[in-house]
C-alpha cells in the first residue's frame, strides 16, 4: 500500500518536499497552498494535539516539518508523545535555530569554528566589547528569531553602539532583542549546506548558494531568498570533509551530550575564509529556496531519506545525488518584501519545452483561479548538466510564468558563472 505522508506548512519548501515524493507516498498538507491541492490533500488544523490526533487516526506513515516555528514551538514533542513518526527537532534541539546566543555558546563549548564574539543582555560590556575591536565592520545579532531581520553590520563603533541600545531597549526587535550578540566580521564568502541527521547518523546534500538581497548584484533590502543553486562549484571535495569532521560529527555528538540529540535538517549558514568553514548560523530545517533545488536532485527515494532519518536508520540506506544542477528563481509579488499585494492570477505556458518544473509558493486558489497572494509566489527551478545550462532552463520557465507585478533577479547563480 502506499505510504502516507504529512508535511507541516505552506511554502514552496513544502511544496517541493511534497512534489518529489507524491509517486512514492499521498500527501496531505497542514495548510498547503492553492498548489499543493493539485496533488494532495490540504487540511486545516493548526494546533499540534489535533493536528497528531488526525495524524493517528488517519494512519499517517510520517510526518515531516518545513519552517522553524512549530519546530521551535514543540510539535515534535507533541507527535512523538503520541507515538507518532516524524522529521524534525525536538524543541531542545531546535533552540540552535531559535536562540542565537544558545547556538554561539554550544559551538565554542564544542570547539566548533565560527566568529569570535561576546554575548551579553548588558550594555556597559557591549561596549566595551565594542570599543576592544580592531576592524571594521561589526556583526550585531539579536538573540532571538526576527525573521532573518536581525542581524546588523555596523561599519563604525557607534553605529555598532546605537544598534546594541535599540536591541536590549526592546524598540528595535522586541524580546527577541534583549539579548544580543557582537562578532568580528567574517571576510569571505557564504554557502550553505544541508545535512540529514537521526541523532548519530548524517547525510551531507550538495551544497547551495542562496541570493538573500532583493535587487541584482546583491543589492537592496534582506528577503527569504530570491533564488539558489546546487551544487556550487566553489564547495570542494576537500570543503565538504572539513565541513563533516569539524562541524556537523562534533554539532552530533555535542547535542548528545547536551540530552538534545538532533534530528531532522541541520542547516549550516557557513563562511568560508581562506578555504576554511566557519559557521555563521544554524537553521533546524531546510532554506527556502534551498529546498526546492535539492529535492530536484535526489535520484534515490526522497521518502526513504526522510523515513531513515526520522527512525534512527540513516545508516541503512544511500541517498543517490543526480548528476546535474538545479537553479532556482524565485518570483515574487509587486510589494515584496515590503508590504502585501493585490491578488493577481497566474497564468503558466506549455513548459514541454524546458527541463525543470515550479514550486509553488503564496498562491491560492479563488474561484477555481490560481492567484499569486503576495509574498514569493513561486520558484522556477531549471534543470541542467552544468550552472549555466540550469541558469538558462530556469529563466526560460519565468518567461512562461504571468502574474501582475511578478518581480524576479535577473543574475541568480552569478556566483558560478561569473554573470
Ligand atoms: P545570520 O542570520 O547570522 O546568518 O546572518 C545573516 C547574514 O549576515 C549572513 O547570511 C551573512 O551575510 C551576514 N553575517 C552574519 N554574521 C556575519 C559575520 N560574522 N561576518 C560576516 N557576515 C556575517
Ligand atoms: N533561504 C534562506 C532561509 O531559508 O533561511
Amino acid at each position: 500500500m502506499k505510504k502516507k505522508v504529512l508535511i507541516v506548512g505552506s511554502g514552496g519548501r513544502e511544496y517541493s518536499i511534497g512534489y518529489f515524493m507524491k509517486d512514492e507516498a499521498d500527501i496531505f498538507y497542514a495548510p498547503g497552498n492553492g498548489a499543493t491541492e493539485e496533488f494532495a490533500t490540504n487540511i486545516d488544523i493548526k494546533d499540534f494535539e489535533e493536528l497528531a490526533k488526525w495524524a493517528k487516526e488517519n494512519k499517517i506513515d510520517l510526518t515531516i516539518v518545513g519552517p522553524e516555528d512549530p519546530l521551535v514551538k514543540g510539535i515534535v514533542d507533541v507527535f512523538k508523545k503520541h507515538g507518532l513518526t516524524i522529521f524534525g527537532p525536538s524543541s531542545k534541539a531546535a533552540q540552535l535555530e531559535g536562540s542565537k546566543v544558545y547556538m554561539k555558546n554550544f559551538l565554542k563549548k564544542y570547539n566548533i569554528p565560527t566568529a569570535r564574539y561576546i554575548e551579553t543582555d548588558d550594555k556597559d560590556k557591549a561596549f566595551e566589547f565594542i570599543d576592544s575591536m580592531d576592524k571594521l565592520p561589526i556583526v550585531v545579532k539579536a538573540d532571538g528569531l526576527c525573521a532573518g531581520k536581525g542581524v546588523i553590520i555596523a561599519e563604525s563603533k557607534d553605529e555598532a553602539k546605537k544598534t546594541v541600545e535599540d536591541m536590549l531597549s526592546g524598540k528595535a526587535f522586541g524580546d527577541a532583542g534583549k539579548k544580543v550578540i557582537i562578532e568580528e566580521f567574517l571576510d569571505g564568502y557564504e554557502l550553505s549546506m544541508f545535512a540529514i541527521c537521526d541523532g548519530e547518523d548524517f547525510v551531507l546534500l550538495p551544497a547551495a548558494q542562496d541570493h538573500k538581497r532583493l535587487l541584482d548584484g546583491d543589492k537592496g533590502p534582506n528577503t527569504g531568498g530570491m533564488g539558489a543553486y546546487a551544487p556550487t562549484p566553489l564547495a570542494t571535495p576537500e570543503l565538504y570533509e572539513k565541513v563533516k569532521t569539524r562541524i556537523i560529527r562534533p554539532t552530533l555528538e555535542g547535542m548528545k551530550k547536551e540530552g538534545a540529540p538532533f534530528e531532522g535538517v541541520l542547516f549550516i549558514g557557513l563562511m568560508i575564509v581562506d578555504n576554511e568553514p566557519y559557521v555563521l548560523e544554524y537553521n533546524v530545517r531546510f532554506g527556502d529556496p534551498e529546498c526546492e533545488e535539492l529535492m530536484a536532485l535526489i535520484e534515490s527515494s526522497v521518502y526513504d531519506m526522510f523515513y531513515n532519518g526520522a527512525t534512527k536508520q540513516l545508516d541503512k540506506i544511500d541517498v543517490k545525488i543526480k548528476d546535474m544542477v538545479a537553479v532556482g528563481v524565485v518570483c515574487a509579488s509587486k510589494n515584496y518584501p515590503y508590504s502585501s499585494s493585490e491578488p493577481a492570477e497566474i497564468k503558466v505556458d506549455d513548459l514541454s519545452d524546458t527541463n525543470g518544473y515550479i514550486a509553488y509558493a503564496g498562491v491560492k486558489k479563488i474561484d477555481g483561479k490560481l492567484m499569486a497572494t503576495g509574498g514569493r509566489v513561486l520558484v522556477c527551478v531549471g534543470f541542467g548538466k552544468d550552472v549555466e545550462k540550469a541558469r538558462d532552463e530556469a529563466y526560460k520557465i519565468v518567461d512562461k510564468v504571468h502574474f501582475d507585478g511578478k518581480k524576479y533577479r535577473k543574475d541568480i547563480a552569478y556566483q558560478a558563472i561569473g554573470k
